[in-house]
Formats: structure tokens, sequence, C-alpha cells
């Protein structure tokens, strides 16, 4: 499966089967993850038993469910941590969605159970669930092209398939409070409008967009 298949198939999933990961895949996700961490200076972390990080008070809450396992999203902290988050992080729910995963990005869980390593200097940003859903998601609302975009003159085509998969990225509360600027030069930039996690969704944002452009910005 390409990226950009397994963005189009990915959606949120907030229902699991109780099933744990087989170990071949615990064993992808962990050297993923250790290559991610290296370039993303990040210290992700897969906790194969989620135990209690989403309880069901939350699940009330949020309508997550239960999921067998969860990514601890914790790094290094500065004042890039959240976008590396978001980027890093989507490419490692990208690859889980390529071989056969579901995910949900979770901003709402208790850090207290989810039994990160959290080091000095670094900071626990978020979660994610992740095991086999009980049904694929299915495709968010979504703002159209022209809400997202500022732009000049012609808009080339690897700009607008860049744009069409960074609306099919997931984002806090589906809020997609961001903006892609084309410049003259023809490189591009990332405008926060604010909201919650913002900062997460434009990493996120950035890694839809460069695989869809198939170019870094
Ligand atoms: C930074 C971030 C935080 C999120 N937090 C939660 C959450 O706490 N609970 C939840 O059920 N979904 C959460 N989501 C999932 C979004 O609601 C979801 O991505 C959005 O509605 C778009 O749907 P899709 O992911 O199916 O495309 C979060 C997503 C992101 C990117």
């Amino acid at each position: 499966m390409t990226e950009i298949e397994a963005i189009k198939d990915r959606h949120s999933v907030r229902s699991y089967k109780p099933d744990k990961i087989e170990a071949e895949k615990i064993a992808m996700l962990n050297d993923k993850i250790k290559e991610l961490n290296e370039v993303g200076n990040l210290h992700l972390q897969l906790i194969e038993d989620a135990g209690n990080t989403y309880n069901k008070l939350l699940n009330r809450v949020t309508g997550l469910g239960s999921a067998p396992s969860v990514i601890a999203c914790v790094g290094h902290d500065d004042e890039t941590l959240d976008q590396r988050i978001g980027y890093y992080g989507e490419k490692l729910v990208l690859f889980a969605q390529s071989i056969g995963l579901n995910t949900c990005w979770a901003g709402t869980f208790n850090k207290k159970n989810i039994g990160a390593e959290v080091r000095d200097g670094e900071s626990l940003v978020i979660s994610i669930a992740i095991g086999y859903g009980n049904d694929k998601g299915k495709p968010h609302r979504s703002k159209n092209p022209e809400q997202v975009i500022e732009a000049k003159g012609d808009r080339p085509y690897w700009f607008n398939k860049g744009v069409e998969m960074a609306l099919l990225a997931p984002t806090a509360i589906n809020q997609q409070k961001f903006v892609i600027r084309l410049n003259n030069d023809e490189s591009i930039d990332f405008i926060d409008k604010g909201g919650i996690l913002s900062q997460v969704d434009l990493g996120i944002v950035k890694c839809h967009f460069e695989i869809g452009a198939e170019r870094k910005v």
C-alpha cells in the first residue's frame, strides 16, 4: 500500500476488537518508531497494553472505546515539539494503516494511566489509540480547497495534490484550522489559525501535503 492509499483509507476508529496486535506487527511498529524517533528527536513509545488510558468516563465523553494498545507521543520539549509529534506521529499512523491496523489520535486520555516513560526535559503531548477496529471509520466532513488556500496566480499540479491530501488529514475536533500559502518563489507556508492542539494538527497537515505534492517543503 502506498502512502497515498493509506491516506485515503485512514479514518479515526473509536471502537476496537479486544484482539492484541500480533508479535510480528509489534516488531514492525517498533522498528518504524525507532527510525522516526531518530529523525524527529522524539521518544514515541508503543505501549502494548493500553490498560486504563481510555477509561469509562472518558469513553462516555469522547466516544473513544478502549483500544488494546496505545502510542504515547513523548519528545524533547521545545517550541517545535507539537509539530514534530504531528509530523512523525502521522507517518507512524499511515504506516500502521498500511499493515492493516486502525488508529485514532486522542488528546483526551488519562496521562497517569498510560504508563509512558517521560525523561527530564521531555513532555507527553498526546496519545494515539491503535489496534483492530470494529469498523474502518468514515470520511470526515471537509472544508473545500478554496477555504484553506492562499495563492496568487496559477497553482501548480503538485500544490493542488498536496492540498487535496492535506484536507484528508485528521485534525482535533475536525477543526481544519490551517491555511496553506503558496508564495511567488513556490515555497510553502503552513499557517496556524489557532485552536486546540493546532500545532500538532499543522505537523500532520504538513506530512500529508508533502506526500501529495511528492516533495519536501
Ligand atoms: C490533535 C488531535 C487530537 C484529537 N483528539 C481526539 C480525542 O481526544 N478523541 C477523539 O475521539 N478523537 C480525537 N481526534 C480525532 C479527530 O476527531 C478526527 O481526526 C477528526 O474528526 C477527523 O476525522 P478522521 O480522523 O476520521 O479523518 C483528534 C485528532 C487530532 C489530530
